[in-house]
């Protein structure tokens, strides 16, 4: 059989582009405000940047370098490491294909929204159980994750450098400075509550930055610290298949140490400019209170927000949400593209046929998450005490489960069976220098599998 020709990305600058892409989405837009309202602002995020550059630098290292090495996709790249690990190729490729579906979902939720500011329905958008009749209506959910299944789809289709590259060079860019511009806009809005105070976002910014150390005993710091782990984990797009396949595309000659410090920094950059964006907003027009609202932050507390900055507000709204589309499109192609990878690689498939199988299983299996509000509705509590529908299930599954998992097995395979070397000389094989190198053995072999297993036990309730 004629070897195919394997996608690669042209450059650095598009390589880190796309995997900024894939790491910034929902998870730094949507999660990381609520998370840093919820756990004490600075607090959070001192302990947040300092595990960013030690345990998910590791992670983000090991994975892009199991791609460039192997040049294979997430279910074929533990094989060719060594034939014993074969399997963990399976999980590398079940997990994102059990994300893409949902994922998709909330993408089509976004969408919606877009369409709503953009159509100046914006303060329909801000009235109480809108978002409630939204997911449980039984056609609408359908048709938005169908739209935004069918534009990651388009672009996994058309390839590496003309789909992934290209789209993620035009995207990222735009993102970053509808962030910026939202952000620096958040901290000149001002208010006057009902007692006649007037708050300012520059207000909200101190309750952001400022640690708030007030009733943090050994047992609150410890599940700060966890939160911000499994933050990381989320944000980051890593043991989810992906950075493995984007990895396979990079070029030998690249540096890889500049581009992961890259990715790294872009990630963290838009998490934190988001609590920029968001906390202040929240802050000024619903006060404290409006920021303990946890996961309804964005679709519920926001629109309220942008309903209350009066006109300009509809505008505001339709540019965030706008933002927070191109942010989850680039994910969500990342996501299903470790998915066609995989059948590319593992099956033998064209790329045409292998998105076509992805995106009609993709589809099944999504409109079964938005049939999980209506049709299909019922109650399961999870092994953390919340209670899910068929969305929280495969998340809790893949999250909280099989992503720690499959990372503790990948850092004992590195650490322990192939050794940290074959990382190191992958990521220093053209002569770069490899400064963070001690730190990535200690942690690659010790830290990080044990921190994950803290995070298992914790997922699974055990502790
Ligand atoms: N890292 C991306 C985000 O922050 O949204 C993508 C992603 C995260 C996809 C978590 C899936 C997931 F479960």
């Amino acid at each position: 059989m004629e070897k195919k020709e394997r996608g690669s990305f042209k450059g650095s600058i598009g390589f880190v582009l796309a995997a900024a892409g894939s790491a910034v989405g929902l998870g730094n837009i949507w999660r990381f405000p609520y998370l840093a309202a919820r756990d004490g602002g600075g607090l959070f995020l001192i302990i947040y940047i300092v595990l960013a550059v030690t345990f998910g630098f590791t992670l983000l290292t090991t994975e892009v370098a199991i791609g460039r090495k192997t040049k294979q996709s997430p279910l074929t790249a533990y094989k060719q490491l060594s034939k014993k690990s074969g399997w963990l190729g399976i999980f590398a490729s079940v997990i994102p294909f059990l994300i893409v579906p949902y994922y998709c979902a909330i993408g089509g939720w976004v969408m919606k929204y877009f369409v709503a500011f953009l159509t100046g329905h914006g303060a329909d958008a801000a009235e109480d159980g809108y978002f409630g009749s939204f997911i449980t209506g039984k056609t609408e959910p359908g048709i938005f994750l169908f739209l935004f299944l069918l534009i990651c789809a388009v672009i996994i289709f058309k390839g590496v450098s003309g789909g992934i590259e290209k789209s993620s060079k035009i995207l990222m860019p735009i993102l970053l400075v509808l962030v910026v511009g939202i952000a620096v806009y958040s901290l000149t809005i001002k208010s006057t509550n009902d007692a006649g105070q007037t708050v300012s976002g520059i207000d909200g910014l101190k309750v952001y930055l400022i640690p708030n150390f007030e009733g943090v005993g050994v047992k609150e710091f410890f599940y700060t610290v966890m939160d911000a782990l499994g933050q990381l984990f989320y944000s980051l797009s890593v043991a989810m298949g992906i950075m493995i396949a984007y990895g396979s595309y990079v070029p030998r000659e690249a540096n890889l140490v500049k581009s992961i410090n890259q990715i790294e920094f872009f990630d963290t950059a838009v998490a934190f400019l988001a609590g920029v964006m968001i906390i202040p907003a929240v802050f000024v027009f619903m006060g404290p209170e409006g920021m303990s609202t946890g996961p309804s932050l964005m679709f519920v507390s926001l629109p309220k927000v942008f309903l209350a900055m009066g006109p300009v507000g509809n505008v505001v709204g339709a540019i965030f949400f706008a933002m927070v589309l191109f942010a989850a499109v680039t994910s969500g192609m990342s996501l299903l593209e470790a998915v066609v990878s995989s059948l590319v690689d593992g099956f033998g498939l064209t790329r045409t046929k292998a998105t076509i199988i992805e995106s009609v299983l993709a589809l099944i299996v999504g409109l079964i998450v938005c049939f999980g509000y209506n049709f299909l509705y019922f109650e399961y509590t999870l092994p953390n005490g919340s209670v899910g529908q068929v969305l929280d299930i495969l998340d809790y599954v893949s999250n909280n489960i099989l992503m720690p998992f499959l990372s503790i097995a990948t850092c004992i395979l590195i650490g322990w069976i192939l050794k940290p070397k074959t990382v190191i000389d992958e990521v220093t094989r053209n002569g770069e220098k490899f400064g963070r190198k001690g730190l990535y053995i200690a942690m690659v072999k010790f830290i990080a599998p044990l921190c994950l297993i803290f995070l298992l036990m914790i997922s699974l309730g055990v502790i």
